[in-house]
């Protein structure tokens, strides 16, 4: 079986077609969304998502207020400016790209960020109403890999989900998401770090396999059985020279060997990441409407 290929910037673009009629609708109610960003330092890969992430909002006319800020920033400069957006009736989110440097807080930092305006759903008031099944903003990559997986018709209920990689931005709440007894969970979930003991003899069995560890070839073919769903989330730099970068972006997964077992399969880059972007988009426009009564 040779996999069909889940075109997450197709999904994507669909998506964001919808949210920009949506804008020029709240438009013509003099209803602006609005993103505060903020990155803190040079890292080159979080400078490309920021930058992304600003001209996604300016294509669908969501108003962003761009922080690039240095990497010596004081914790308190920090939530001084946090501090601001919040009080800003023009701001509707508030980004804080991570990782942030060594020196900072960072769960001081989110937890600054009012939950109203969380729109990375991050706050630990939107963590915990997602875990008890309430409204909340979801985190944007999790979000972003249902929105796929339901618009691919795969079907979560009753699926054997493995998911590898813990953390807080991708493995923890998509396990929580695909739990909840909901039309978009429903699902027996498996949760594999760096501590589980034989990774193969859990994704062998999987439906649907997450992978989100941070690594290449993570997941290779004879790790798979026929006919699984992949979502990959990984986003490394692997070297080579026939780029004129040096580099090249590569998932987590074989990704060559394992559609050759899969049915269906994201591709990096073009899969969950333009996703995650998305789900941004659609968080801000949602809590614009929200402040505006809507
Ligand atoms: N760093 C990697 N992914 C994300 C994300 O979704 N949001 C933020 N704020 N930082 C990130």
């Amino acid at each position: 079986m040779t996999a069909q290929i889940i075109d997450g910037k197709q999904v994507a673009s669909q998506m964001r077609a919808e949210l920009k009629t949506e804008v020029a609708e709240l438009k013509k109610e003099n209803i602006v969304p609005g993103l505060g960003v903020i990155l803190v330092g040079e890292d080159p890969a979080s400078q490309s998502y920021v930058t992304a992430k600003e001209r996604a909002c300016e294509n669908i006319g969501i108003y962003s207020d761009d922080n690039r800020l240095s990497a010596d920033i004081t914790q308190k400069e920090l939530l001084a400016l946090i501090d601001k957006m919040n009080n800003d009736p023009k701001i509707n989110g508030i980004l804080v790209q991570l990782p942030l440097p060594d020196h900072i807080n960072e769960s001081e930092i989110l937890l600054a960020i009012s939950p109203e305006k969380d729109v990375d759903g991050f706050h630990p008031t939107n963590i915990g109403k997602m875990v008890a099944g309430q409204k909340a903003f979801l985190p944007c990559t999790p979000h972003g890999i249902i929105q796929l997986l339901q618009r691919s018709g795969v079907k979560i209920e009753g699926a054997e989900v493995v998911i590898v990689g813990r953390s807080n931005i991708v493995g923890k709440p998509i396990a929580n998401m695909l739990i909840q007894k909901a039309p978009t969970g429903n699902a027996t979930v498996t949760v594999c770090h760096t501590r589980t003991k034989n990774l193969a003899e859990h994704t062998k069995r999987a439906d649907i396999i997450i992978a989100a560890a941070g690594r290449p070839n993570t997941i290779t073919a004879d790790m798979v059985k026929d006919g699984v769903v992949i979502i990959d989330v990984g986003v490394n730099r692997v070297d080579d020279t026939t780029k004129k970068k040096g580099y090249r972006l590569a998932g987590d997964v074989d990704f060559e060997a394992v559609k050759e077992k899969a049915s269906l399969i994201t591709p990096v880059p073009g899969g969950v990441g333009p996703m995650t972007i998305t789900m941004l988009l659609y968080n801000t426009v949602e809590s614009a409407k929200i402040a505006a009564g809507k």
